[in-house]
């Protein structure tokens, strides 16, 4: 079976039904910041600080090619992945690509008080929805499959994740 990629805004819940997926179908996780930051051996923030966002975004793309290239593995993705075409198309070709969708009211309540994000300004909330309104279409076109989850328990995410999988 192919992997499955998990794509989404910031908040959408990416990280933790990945872990609670993984769990559930005993496959690895591949999360493509911690690649990142791994490889860089530095924080996320300080990558856009200090080397800014389109060296991050290079990043990323190696990092996500690299877990497109894995076997029987769950990515989890940042939520910037699907800006670069390159980046789609290596993850469609490779995985179950799903969209966790969410509303953007539950994204500023899940990163309420997180300062790891640096698109996401609290101070700033209009910039953040605006990117939340850009991206919600390259998601959408990236994705095999869309999962609506503001109403959902991780449970439930997972279990219609496994279904649309087909195991
Ligand atoms: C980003 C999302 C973040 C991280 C970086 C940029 C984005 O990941 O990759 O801060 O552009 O949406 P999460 O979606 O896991 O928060």
């Amino acid at each position: 079976m192919k992997n499955i990629a998990l794509i989404g805004f910031m908040g959408s819940g990416k990280t933790a039904v990945s872990r609670a997926l993984a769990k559930k179908i005993k496959r690895k996780i591949i999360d493509t910041d911690a690649v990142v930051e791994k490889r860089a051996r530095m924080k996320i923030k300080r990558i856009f600080m200090e080397c800014g966002e389109a060296r991050f975004r290079k990043m990323e793309g190696s990092a996500a090619r690299y877990a497109a290239g894995q076997k029987n593995v769950i990515i989890a993705t940042g939520g910037g992945v699907v800006t670069r075409p390159g980046n789609i198309r290596a993850l469609r070709k490779a995985c179950l690509v799903v969209y966790l969708k969410n509303s953007f009211a539950v994204s500023a309540k899940r990163l309420r008080g997180r300062k790891d994000r640096p698109l996401f300004d609290h101070k700033n909330l209009k910039n953040a929805r605006a990117l939340f309104k850009k991206r919600r279409r390259l998601y959408k076109k990236a994705a095999h499959a869309v999962i609506a989850t503001d109403k959902k328990t991780i449970k439930q995410v997972v279990n219609e994740i496994i279904k649309k999988a087909g195991r």
